[in-house]
């Protein structure tokens, strides 16, 4: 039997049809539905992916529809709908135009899934998690976002390139919003158990640090047309794991904070324990004075976008 009845992903687009597949691979439900308002879309990715079932050997049925009704007894709901960024556009020029569809879809969450867990994905994703959270009435542990898996995977990826071993032997955690001011914790970065500074000289670490912090944009520049999927799909597709499985994996995601590293009434990048109801907790980590400081200007910038929305018409 799978570990879950029903995961909804919200937006068929480049990540939600990647994810969707992804979802359908690890066999963790009885049912993955794909939502998109553009009909054919969601349909089409969903027949696409169910007809590899009989070659990969997934059980996962996988549906398309347009609409939201398709959210009812979903047990999961990943929301990943919205604009993606061009080419010089940072994450918070999407702000409005996403706030808008995070909106309805937080709406239909509280009216058709009340008891879901969600994963929102929505750029900027810190604030668009807040929003969800806010609007759909959901509590706060049942709502987070995905971003910190994905920035530690960039990071991890670019200091086991520099060491020539195995991205899987790097450990690392990189906090913060997801955005310029994302914080790769140095004091937490180690390749099966040595510390990175013991294993890297300082300007090595500073250039992987910068290239990590880049690295949404670097792809944004290569791809000209959209932005990732194949890496953001892969750290849902592990959130949605840890979650179905009740797995307890201590993760960075962007989670609620009540008093937890000195902030309140925001959501940003944290380690959390992740389990079948969400968060089960925030794991609070001593941070250097400058990892303290990067991750307040950090928070800083998520409470301006904060600020930025609760100006929008709406
Ligand atoms: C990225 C976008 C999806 O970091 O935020 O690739």
């Amino acid at each position: 039997m799978s570990a879950l009845g029903k995961v909804v992903v919200l937006g068929a687009g480049n990540i939600g049809g990647s994810l969707a597949q992804r979802l359908a691979e690890l066999d963790l439900a009885r049912e993955v539905a794909l939502v998109d308002i553009i009909d054919g879309l969601p349909q089409g990715k969903a027949l696409d992916i169910q007809e590899s079932a009989p070659i990969l050997g997934f059980s996962t049925q996988v549906t398309g529809a347009t609409s939201l009704d398709a959210l009812a007894g979903a047990d999961v709901v990943v929301e990943t709908a919205g604009l993606a960024r061009k080419p010089g556009m940072s994450r918070s020029d999407l702000l409005e135009k996403n706030a808008a569809i995070v909106r309805g879809h937080a709406d239909a969450v509280r009216r058709h899934a009340p008891d879901a867990v969600v994963v929102v994905v929505t750029n900027p994703v810190d604030v668009m998690t807040y929003y969800f959270r806010e609007v759909s009435g959901l509590p706060p542990a049942r709502v987070f976002g995905e971003s910190g898996t994905l920035d530690t995977a960039r990071f991890r990826t670019f200091v086991a390139e520099a060491l020539h071993v195995a991205p899987r032997d790097v450990t690392s955690f990189v906090l913060g919003t997801h955005g310029d001011t994302m914080v790769p914790v140095l004091s937490l970065t180690s390749v099966g158990g040595v510390p990175i500074s013991k294993l890297l000289p300082p300007d090595r670490i500073a250039a992987i640090v910068e290239r990590a912090k880049q690295g949404g944009a670097e792809i944004v520049n290569l791809l000209k047309t959209g932005s990732a999927f194949y890496a953001p799909t892969a750290s849902q597709a592990e959130l949605v794991s840890a979650i179905a499985q009740d797995a307890h994996r201590l993760l960075p995601v962007a989670a609620h904070l009540d008093g937890e590293f000195g902030e309140k009434d925001v959501y940003v990048g944290v380690p959390v324990v992740l389990g079948r109801r969400g968060v089960v907790r925030v794991v609070e980590v001593d941070l250097t004075p400058t990892e303290r400081s990067a991750f307040a200007a950090s928070v800083a910038a998520v409470r301006a976008d904060l600020a930025l929305l609760a100006k929008t018409p709406g």
